[in-house]
């Protein structure tokens, strides 16, 4: 070890001898870096000018200001906190890829690897003098670019310019966002300014990062984040259940990423038959095609062959693909925007329905339209719901399968038909795959649609293999349809719509891209 450790410019301590190492610090026995004065002298010098800064003015930037702006009409005079998050661990000291907040993101316009730990504050200020005329001025306070001057510049491997790459300056970020910026340094003292009996009132998104959490109650002088934090992370899950139109492009470039990544898994269907997990062959080409086009997938994909398609989150995706049965895939890609797809179609393998696949697939197409026939400005988001529950419950009652009338079983005091449909069948969808997710019931479920709304529609009949109340040709089959919809001024539009949805379609949709 060298004796010149004791002046290095790191904050990594020397190896002491095994029997005296703490036990926290074992963690990096497995490599040792340089920490010589000559080496650190070394390793900071002699590097090039960086190039000059390319940032420009992000598209998305006049639509985030705008959504800054009605935030703060429902919040005037209080300082609002919305963290970004921090890396989550995915394996001792291997980090999942970062995603920030849908808050933050949607706020903020940005959604990438160099915002860990980033805080957009909007700084309560008189009516009228904010941003764009509002009642508030945003900063968001970062880590920017380290000096190369700097240990964290080639030793840090969470942040470090050697380990994941150049993070932008202060200048470059306000100037892609159109928000100041600050050092993230900055940001306790900015944080308590005037908070007290009488001042300012904090309030933070709470759980997006438990340090910010802990910095706003410490400065509040309470154990935890409270009821008024709720207040916010509810007005900022509101703010998304009406798309802008730039939310709505991006949705739209998600669902033709979507449509190309299924068109991929059926061309991946011959292999998936032929491989002991052909679930897997689904999962993985649908995630390649994900990463090669957009962000990542927006939620895990389900491939979910034969009966696996009757377990509603199957991600295992560890089964065979067999000719004969259905594979229900729920998949969906999220663009570098972060707004995601979340499409689902259930397949013949084979290419072909069966008599009772067909039916089965039929009485769910039936359902969704009835639900897209409900979908109109001035209905409600659960009459989308309660329309494909009255189509299902009439199909089972047809099949024979209810113990009461279809009319019975639409009684909420029964509901004998949700047994074979006990999801949901429509989400909110946006930078969250279940977007808006801490809106109110009574702009939710019992909320009125409205032109700019983005949601699934998404029906299924689920019948176990060993379900003793079907007949046997039922059990086994799970069949899902789901579709992504805009409300529009007369109706509606179905985002997906290029992904064919009608049985027939699907089988010369199949045959097509078998043979190209
Ligand atoms: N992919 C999850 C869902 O459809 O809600
Ligand atoms: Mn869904
Ligand atoms: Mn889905």
């Amino acid at each position: 070890m060298s004796t010149e450790s004791a002046d290095d410019l790191t904050s990594e301590t020397p190896t002491p001898a095994q029997d005296e190492q703490p036990l926290e610090s074992r963690g990096s026995n497995r490599s040792h870096r340089p920490q010589s004065r000559r080496f650190v002298e070394f390793v900071t010098s002699g590097w090039g000018e960086r190039p000059p800064s390319t940032a420009a003015r992000a598209e998305v930037a006049d639509f985030t200001a705008a959504r800054r702006s009605a935030l703060s009409a429902r919040f005037p005079g209080r300082r609002l906190v919305v963290p970004a998050g921090r890396f989550k661990v995915r394996s001792n000291d291997t980090d999942f890829r970062f995603r920030p907040h849908a808050a933050f993101a949607h706020l903020t316009g940005l959604g990438t690897e160099q915002e860990p730990d980033a805080v957009l504050v909007l700084h309560p200020v008189a009516d009228g003098t904010g941003d764009d005329g509002s009642a508030h001025h945003a900063v968001l306070y970062m880590n920017p670019l380290a000096g190369r001057d700097t240990p964290e510049f080639f030793s840090d491997a969470r942040y470090g310019e050697f380990w994941v790459g150049a993070r932008p300056t202060l200048d470059e970020v306000a100037t892609v966002t159109g928000v100041e910026t600050a050092h993230l340094d900055d940001l306790r003292d900015a944080l308590a300014k005037d908070v007290g009996a009488g001042g300012v009132q904090l309030l933070v998104v709470p759980e997006a990062d438990e340090a910010v959490d802990e910095v706003v109650a410490q400065i509040r002088g309470e154990e935890t984040t409270g009821e008024a934090d709720a207040l916010l992370a509810e007005a900022v899950s509101e703010l998304r259940l009406l798309k802008d139109a730039y939310e709505v492009a991006q949705l739209q470039l998600a669902v033709d990423a979507t449509v190309a990544g299924f068109e991929k898994v059926v061309r991946s269907l011959p292999r998936a038959v032929a491989h002991r997990r052909g679930e897997r062959v689904i999962e993985g080409t649908f995630l390649g095609h994900a990463r090669e086009e957009g962000n990542d997938v927006g939620y895990t994909t389900i491939a979910a062959a034969g009966e696996h398609a009757t377990t509603l989150h199957w991600t295992d995706n560890d089964g065979r693909v067999r000719a004969g049965e259905l594979v229900l895939v729920d998949a969906g890609v999220e663009v570098d925007s972060l707004y995601t797809a979340d499409v689902t179609r259930t397949l013949p393998v084979d290419g072909t329905f069966t008599d009772v696949q067909r039916r089965v697939y039929q009485a769910v197409l039936d359902a969704a339209d009835a639900g897209f026939a409900a979908a109109v400005p001035g209905a409600r988001f659960r009459d989308v719901h309660d329309a494909a529950m009255r189509v299902l419950a009439a199909r089972l009652e047809e099949w024979g399968l209810l113990p009461v009338s279809a009319e019975e079983s639409l009684d909420p005091d029964n509901q004998h038909h949700r047994r074979w449909m006990v999801h949901g069948t429509s989400h909110h969808l946006g930078l969250d795959v279940h977007d808006c997710a801490q809106a109110r019931a009574e702009l939710y479920l019992d909320g009125v649609l409205e032109p700019g709304m983005v949601f699934t529609i998404e029906p299924g009949l689920y019948f176990k293999s060993d379900d003793l109340l079907v007949p046997a040709e039922y059990r086994g089959i799970g069949v899902r349809i789901e579709d992504d919809v805009l409300l529009t001024a007369d109706g509606n539009v179905n985002l997906s719509a290029a992904l064919p949805r009608d049985p027939d379609a699907v089988e010369a949709w199949m045959a097509a891209l078998r043979k190209g």
